[in-house]
């Protein structure tokens, strides 16, 4: 069973250990049982597997990766579709598929913030990063919802991200999150932000969740010194009571605001636009993910379809 869910790829320390060498020297794999408090890595919350479900550790699949060079190892993605016929671009998929207008319904049930707390849940627990010929995607967080979108993936990035000395996380002016470096969705020059995820600036709303995370872990530091907690005490403890009870304040809008109703399409702004700096130079968001998903093997619709018991597809 566990060789069918991963496709054999995870968990499996010796590929782990030949893909990471390179980049992750030191890793703690001995484990203390009497620790109080789980690792910032997620190293060693399974015991008898220190390393299941650590950051910068294999992704598991339910089905073994579909790439076309002879071992399947991943160094030649599909081109072909399962019946012949080289694969269209993602580009006219994402146009024939995704392309679906501004307007879409209204949910009457959820507002925007499920939306954005959806996503603040997913930068949690994964980041898979664009490497090249790779068999397997690596996740380099935490897989665990542990708030590491919050603290930090790593010992060095949970540090980054503290106040020295009173348990606190850093902020900046306002309670905002602290200033950070630019990335794909800040461009320097610009006001950018710092968190335990490195997409804290995706979209306003994100930003606003990972404001009021930070904010409450502020808050909940405050109120164990005021009953007389040391530093690594407060910290550390903040971080299990804040799994508990989450945020309480999201920005009015967010929670006025009903959300789209579910449907499949994408709007212009990230099907066209996405990271647009000047016109013309916007991605498309549906057919990157469409590429992405041929570039890591996920194997073909009807193949996930018999996979979840049904009859295969005939017409699309
Ligand atoms: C509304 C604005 C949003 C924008 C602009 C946005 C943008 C992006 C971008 C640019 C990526 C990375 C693509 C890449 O690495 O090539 C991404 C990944 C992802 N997004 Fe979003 N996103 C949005 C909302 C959401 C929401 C609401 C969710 C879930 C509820 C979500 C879930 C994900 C997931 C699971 C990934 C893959 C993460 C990974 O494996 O690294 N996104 N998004």
């Amino acid at each position: 069973m566990l060789n069918y869910r991963s496709g054999g790829a995870t968990p499996d320390t010796m590929e782990f250990s030949r893909q990471m060498a390179p980049y992750c020297a030191v890793r703690r794999l001995v484990c203390n049982p009497n620790d109080r408090y789980r690792t910032t890595d997620s190293c060693c919350n399974n015991l008898n597997n220190p390393l299941w479900r650590a950051s910068i550790t294999n992704q598991a699949r339910f089905l073994s990766p579909t790439y076309v060079d002879p071992y399947n190892t991943g160094s030649i993605p599909r081109i072909r579709s399962v019946i012949g016929p080289l694969l269209s671009s993602p580009r006219d998929v994402s146009n024939a598929v995704l392309n679906g207008g501004v307007s879409p319904p209204r949910s009457r049930i959820f507002s925007v913030s499920l939306t954005h707390f959806g996503q603040v849940v997913d930068h949690d627990f994964i980041s898979t990063p664009i490497l090249k010929e790779s068999r397997n995607q690596i996740n380099q967080w935490t897989s665990f919802l542990d708030l590491s979108v919050t603290y930090g993936n790593t010992l060095d990035g949970q540090n980054d991200l503290r106040e020295l000395g009173t348990g606190r996380l850093q902020e900046s002016i306002n309670k905002l999150l602290p200033n950070g470096p630019p990335g794909s969705e800040c461009l320097a020059g610009e006001e950018c932000f710092k968190s335990g995820d490195n997409r804290p600036a995706e979209v306003p709303m994100l930003t606003v969740v990972h404001t009021a995370f930070l904010r409450e872990h502020n808050n909940i530091v405050e109120r164990l010194r005021a009953l007389g907690w040391n530093d690594g005490e407060v910290f550390t403890r903040s971080i299990r009571d804040f799994t508990t009870f989450g945020p309480d304040t999201i920005a009015r809008w967010m929670t006025t605001q009903f959300k789209s109703r579910s449907d499949r399409f994408l709007t212009p702004a990230i099907r066209n636009r996405l990271f647009q700096t000047i016109p013309g130079n916007g991605f498309d968001f549906g057919s990157l993910n469409i590429q992405r998903g041929i570039d890591h093997g996920i194997p073909s619709y009807n193949r996930w379809r018999q996979f979840c018991g049904l009859q295969p597809a005939l017409h699309f």
